[in-house]
């Protein structure tokens, strides 16, 4: 009898050891929300990474629950069941939930890109729908959306052309999703969302163009995500020039999908260019260093009332989109593969300032 409820007390600590996080947690040490993105089925699953979740972040982005092929995978269906969960969660743990993405060339269904080759005329109509049932079914639950999400070339000037919705409705299909946005929810920040521009100045000049428009003509966008999806060897002060640009329009500043790659990658899906295959304790400094850079970037060029926050694009090198989607082996994350923080963790941590 001693014994088993001597184990059971045994068994009891360890979980409640297991529970126990020794860092800081982030969200507490900020000044602005931090948040990560996450896929919502294994992660609900997943005790450990919840934990983190909860304990680490009070602001949570859908991985790729809340795009356009999940929420409409046909025709007149409408899937709100797992946003619905998300929302619960969120509530649960006051936690501010992020729209990703409301239109986006990648994310667009099959069946969308079909009919709107058909019937062109009927691309703005589903559009207005789209998004008005959408934002509006959230209204003020949804703090934010990524209204529009990778409208520009991949490098260089230019609008991605190729897009469904550029090429059925002109550039105009960009300022048309922020005015159905604003109508179906006055309140919310309306971000616009690109991957490249803090280092690619031919990229960010053209969104400029676009973002400056929108003000002088009260399209109502309300802020410039920049995904920051970045490299090591990408220079400081090209990020901290395009960061001071794109505070200066006086609207919020998210980085929206952090992560910092040591390999490259052609930024198409299998692209990986493989530079390294072991992460050295060097690295991982290194890497320290890049991850307090760019807070200390955020904290010094955007002012506080514009400081929407900063998202990880998922917090950990288990679970990182980089090596799935390019076929990489990569460390990008603040925690490692066992879900333990590294030196990246606390470069981020340390560099935190409340004021
Ligand atoms: C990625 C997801 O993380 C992957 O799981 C999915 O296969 C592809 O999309 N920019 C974005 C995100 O805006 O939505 C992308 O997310 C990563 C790049």
């Amino acid at each position: 009898m001693n014994n088993i409820f001597l184990s059971f007390f045994l068994a009891l600590h360890v979980f409640c050891f297991a529970q126990e996080i020794q860092e800081s947690a982030l969200k507490e040490a900020a000044g602005f929300p931090v948040g990560s993105s996450i896929r919502f089925v294994p992660f609900m699953q997943d005790k450990e990474l919840s934990h983190l979740q909860k304990h680490h972040f009070d602001s949570y982005t859908a991985g790729s629950d809340m795009k356009m092929y999940q929420i409409a995978p046909r025709e007149n269906a409408y899937q709100w069941a797992r946003v619905d969960s998300i929302v619960d969660y969120t509530k649960a743990n006051n936690q501010r939930l992020f729209g990703h993405t409301l239109i986006w060339h990648s994310a667009t269904p099959t069946w969308v890109v079909k009919k709107a080759k058909k019937n062109p005329e009927w691309l703005d109509t589903f559009m207005k729908t789209y998004i008005q049932k959408y934002v509006g079914r959230y209204k003020g639950i949804v703090d934010g959306w990524d209204v529009v999400n990778e409208g520009f070339n991949t490098r260089g000037s230019g609008y991605r052309k190729e897009s469904i919705w550029y090429a059925t409705m002109g550039e105009e299909y960009i300022e048309k999703a922020f005015r159905y946005a604003h109508e179906a929810d006055p309140d919310a920040v309306l971000f616009y969302n690109d991957f490249n521009i803090e280092r690619d100045t031919l990229k960010f000049n053209s969104m400029m163009k676009m973002v400056e428009d929108f003000q002088r003509r009260d399209v109502p966008i309300s802020g410039i995500g920049f995904q920051m999806h970045i490299r090591m060897d990408i220079p400081n002060e090209v990020i901290a020039y395009t960061l001071q640009r794109a505070a200066d329009t006086g609207l919020q500043i998210h980085l929206s999908e952090v992560d910092v790659i040591f390999n490259t990658h052609d930024d198409s899906k299998g692209g990986g260019i493989q530079l390294y295959n072991k992460l050295t304790d060097e690295m991982r400094l290194a890497q320290a260093k890049k991850y307090a850079d760019l807070v200390q970037m955020y904290q010094e060029i955007v002012p506080k009332k514009q400081q929407y926050g900063i998202t990880f694009w998922g917090f950990n090198d288990r679970d990182t989109w980089i090596n799935r989607f390019f076929k990489l082996r990569d460390w990008p994350c603040i925690y490692d593969e066992e879900l333990n923080p590294k030196p990246a963790f606390y470069g981020f941590l340390n560099a935190l300032t409340v004021d």
